[in-house]
């Protein structure tokens, strides 16, 4: 496994990492993993491949509760990344978001406890409170590194506004946002801003949350009650019209001999040394198949033919509902 440091003073960490969400709330993707003991052996078997970035967050369900298991006796192998911000569930019509100093302070304990840990490596605002100054967020995270609760702060979907504010109350170690091939925005502001101020980029999604390895062909490939069928890209005429991605991608990627989750991961790896891709997948052989495109490095050719499959914008459909897509950029 190669390795990339999370910013100026962040830690040393595998360059791809292990997204905990899918196999820790029930149904918000269609899972293969269906209990702790499961989750376990699925974070088990990424750490012994060599991940050693872990990331989840305070409303993913059990996956707090599952990745603590995971690490007793193993916690000094793992960078573990978690988050807070959000009140209320996943999917939920009214859920908010308390950046407040207060909640920051019993979101951390509340994490602690259930992660059965007593500190965590890097904590993120999920997403940006706008009715609480930033300056006052990440001031009260800094009192939680001064106090050793936390190693490094992260902040997740900011704008390069408040990137700045924040970094100057303290170091950022990473931002967390949505990039792939699908979702190219980062390009524009952020990562120009994160090179700048050595700050890393830890890419989620960057299957496109599954799309882009090329096993749904129609909505109906995912599960009845699976999140996905509620995000504009997985839609109707949406879906119809992003498959064609899908396609070129699968053509590319069967030339070069890799899948097209492979391909998808490498591009993020070759195109930057800052980008720390987390895929989330519930299955020990995907898993297998993503560790593997660490070892990829593409060539200024491929990485051409990549820009013309899926240039920036190309993805038909927002990447997430209107409620939702209020709560990024903040
Ligand atoms: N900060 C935020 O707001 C935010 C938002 C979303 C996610 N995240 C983080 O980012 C992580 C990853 O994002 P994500 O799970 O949304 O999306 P993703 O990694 O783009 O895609 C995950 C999906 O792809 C499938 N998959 C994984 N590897 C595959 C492969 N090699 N071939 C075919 N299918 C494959 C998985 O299915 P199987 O399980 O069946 O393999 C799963 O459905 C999450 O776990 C979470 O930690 C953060």
């Amino acid at each position: 496994m190669k390795h990339r440091k999370l910013g100026r003073s962040g830690p040393q960490v595998s360059a791809l990492g292990l997204g905990c969400m899918s196999i820790g709330i029930a149904g918000v993707y269609t899972s293969s993993v269906s209990n702790d003991d499961e989750a376990v052996a699925l974070i088990h078997r990424a750490m012994d491949l060599g991940i050693t970035l872990l990331d989840t967050a305070d409303i993913y369900g059990d996956s707090e509760r599952q990745v603590g298991k995971a690490l007793k006796g193993r916690r000094d192998q793992a960078v573990l990344a978690t988050k807070f911000g959000f009140v209320g569930a996943i999917g939920a019509r009214d859920r908010a978001v308390d950046g407040s100093p207060k909640y920051v302070r019993n979101a951390c304990d509340a994490s602690l406890k259930r992660l059965g840990v007593d500190h965590i490596d890097l904590y993120y605002l999920h997403r940006v409170d706008t009715t609480t100054p930033i300056e006052d967020t990440v001031g009260a995270m800094a009192d939680l590194v001064r106090e050793g609760k936390i190693g490094h702060i992260g902040l997740s979907e900011p704008s390069v506004e408040t990137v700045r504010r924040a970094h100057q109350v303290h170091a950022l170690a990473a931002i967390q946002t949505e990039y792939s091939l699908w979702s190219r925005d980062p390009e524009d502001e952020l990562l120009p801003l994160l090179n700048e101020l050595d700050i890393a980029l830890v890419a989620y999604s960057p299957l496109g949350r599954g799309f882009l390895a090329g096993r749904f062909q129609k909505p109906e490939d995912l599960g009845p009650n699976d999140w996905r069928r509620g995000n504009p890209r997985f839609q109707g005429e949406n879906f119809a019209r992003n498959l064609t991605l899908v396609k070129h991608l699968q053509e590319l990627a069967k030339k070069k001999g890799y899948t097209p989750a492979q391909l998808a991961l490498a591009w993020l790896l070759t195109s930057h040394d800052n980008v720390v891709p987390i895929p989330g997948t519930s299955s020990i052989q995907r898993l297998e198949e993503n560790v593997a495109a660490a070892q990829i490095t593409l060539t200024a050719q491929e990485l051409a033919s990549i820009d013309q499959i899926a240039p920036k914008g190309v993805a038909v459909g927002t990447r997430y509902d209107e409620q939702s897509m209020r709560l990024i950029n903040g």
